[in-house]
């Protein structure tokens, strides 16, 4: 049974508990089109030679640490659930109003290695949805890399959208394989009227 409950200052040292990274065997290559200001730009699946192996990247180190401890001292603006099953922590939600344009930003949703494809992200999505309805905000943003395409096809299967391709986001290489994704959730009965 696996249970979910709040995160507390207690869990933070114990999040390395759960293994984010993934492997895939495609990637979401961005082909461009066009010059000057009329640029297209494309995402093509290709499978490569040898899976991608995220190895120790999506980690929670000490920086990741600091920034989710620092969510924490904000609950105002913070939903953070973790997921436990036998006292292991197997799952984390993350997640953050951005007040200025009135949406919701989805730091982390991570499962452990071992709890994959049995309905525990769909779970803390739902988490994040409700939060996000409650809060009354327009949308759900999140980042995502090309590498990563099972978490893609994760977000595309919760009915979100991809929004926007950034190349120079993580590195000024032209020639590095990761490029950000970006993807949001509108939420259906969200009215202007009723900002915050
Ligand atoms: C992406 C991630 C959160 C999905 O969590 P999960 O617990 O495996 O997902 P679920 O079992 O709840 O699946 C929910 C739905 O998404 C679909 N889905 C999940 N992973 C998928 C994959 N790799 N390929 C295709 N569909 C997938 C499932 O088929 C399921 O659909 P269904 O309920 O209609 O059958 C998990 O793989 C993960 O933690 N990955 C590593 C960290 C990561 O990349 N997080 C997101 C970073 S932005």
């Amino acid at each position: 049974m696996i249970n979910l409950r709040p995160l507390t200052p207690e869990d933070i040292p114990n999040l390395p508990q759960i293994r984010p990274t993934y492997k895939s065997s495609s990637i979401l290559e961005v082909e461009r089109s066009g010059t000057g200001l009329e640029i297209g730009w494309r995402l093509v699946e290709r499978d490569l030679p040898q899976p991608f192996d995220k190895g120790t990247l999506y980690d929670f180190d000490e920086i990741a640490q600091a920034e989710i401890r620092a969510r924490l001292e904000r609950p105002d603006d913070t939903y953070q659930r973790v997921a436990e099953s036998s006292g292991l922590l197997v799952g984390f939600l993350d997640i953050e109003l951005q007040s200025w344009n009135d949406t919701a930003f989805l730091w982390n949703l991570m499962i452990d290695l071992d709890y994959r494809g049995q309905g525990l992200g769909r779970r803390l999505w739902h988490r994040a949805l409700d939060f996000a309805r409650q809060s009354d905000v327009r949308a759900i943003m999140i980042e995502t890399q090309n590498t990563n395409v099972p978490a893609c096809r994760f977000y595309a299967r919760m009915g979100c959208e991809l929004v926007g391709i950034n190349e120079v986001y993580y590195t000024n290489d032209s020639s590095a394989t990761e490029v950000a994704l970006f993807w949001a959730y509108r939420l259906p009965g969200y009215r202007p009227s009723s900002r915050r």
